[in-house]
């Protein structure tokens, strides 16, 4: 339901189709439209419903946490990184065009989300600050980057509490900071930025679990992205370590808990719920 609504914001705030540098306006563009699940984008603008705030207000930071997002997947599938040919179904982006231009729309749209933050939020400066914290935390050393570090690694030795944490920043970060940015916007109280917040922790972790799993289970037409990296990247995964059964239990439980942080206060029927089921039901 929100995806096209998603589409025609980042439209709105991407570089045209007849941008300039062209080549980098259309890898950026190759990069972010026309794809994926909108996952965060959906979190962001349930949360911002969950505490009764306005959805169309929190359209701009969907699209922000949507660039960030599109532009991680573009460096983590290059050469240096895990090495992908594929996502979303179509040649990852340094296929498409080339290593140097891949990486270049990669640093053009993490720039950017901040720019549609400072632009679409410039009148409400305390909010446009919280959300520019919040993101830019979330998607830097002390988050998505970090966890990104670690997972390249993989050297915190290989027990539950170190993958809790390379999970915890490589994925749960932006997933919570959606949740939290949802929240920011509808200028949410205390205890429910509270509940949101614990809610997205759960639910970062169990996503990557997931993840994890169809990266072990799902096909190549299915996923869109080419399955057994892991194992051939020496990844630390929950699979790896708790097993298929183990990791599915384990992210069931996460579930569960992420629904629980959010019962009070009419979450259980709340589109973050569903959202939050589809994570670990999804077979693509
Ligand atoms: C994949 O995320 C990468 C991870 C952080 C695990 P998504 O599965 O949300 O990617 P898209 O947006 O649907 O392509
Ligand atoms: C990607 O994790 C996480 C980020 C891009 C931050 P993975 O490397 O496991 O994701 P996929 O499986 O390539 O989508
Ligand atoms: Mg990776
Ligand atoms: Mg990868
Ligand atoms: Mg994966």
């Amino acid at each position: 339901e929100i995806a096209p609504l998603v589409e025609d914001e980042l439209q709105r705030w991407l570089p045209g189709s007849g941008g300039e540098p062209s080549r980098l306006s259309e890898a950026m563009r190759y990069a972010t439209l026309d794809g994926g699940e909108r996952l965060r984008p959906g979190l962001l603008l349930a949360s911002c419903e969950f505490v009764g705030g306005n959805r169309q207000l929190a359209m701009p930071a969907a699209a922000a946490i949507e660039c960030i997002h599109s532009y991680s997947l573009v460096h983590d599938d290059l050469p240096a990184m895990d090495d992908d040919e594929l996502r979303r179904g179509r040649p990852s982006c340094h296929v498409a065009f080339d290593e140097a231009m891949a990486i270049l729309a990669g640093d053009a749209l993490l720039t950017h989300a901040f720019q549609i933050l400072a632009r679409a939020y410039a009148t409400e400066t305390e909010l446009c600050r919280d959300l520019v914290c919040e993101l830019a935390g979330a998607a830097g050393s002390g988050g998505m980057v970090g966890g990104q570090a670690l997972d390249m690694g993989s050297s915190g030795g290989r027990t539950e509490s170190s993958l809790e944490k390379l999970h915890g920043l490589k994925t749960g970060a932006l997933i919570t900071a959606a949740c939290r940015m949802g929240a920011l916007v509808g200028r949410a109280d205390e205890n429910s930025l509270l509940a949101v917040t614990r809610f997205g922790r759960a639910l970062g972790l169990a996503f990557q679990i997931a993840d994890d799993l169809l990266d072990v289970e799902g096909s190549r037409a299915d996923l869109g992205k080419t399955p057994g990296k892991d194992e051939q990247g020496g990844k630390l995964t929950y699979p790896a370590l708790l097993g298929m059964e183990g990791a599915r239990r384990r992210a069931d439980e996460l579930v569960r808990e992420a629904e629980a942080a959010v019962s009070e206060g009419g979450g259980a029927e709340s589109s973050l719920v569903a959202i939050a089921r589809f994570c670990v039901e999804r077979t693509g």
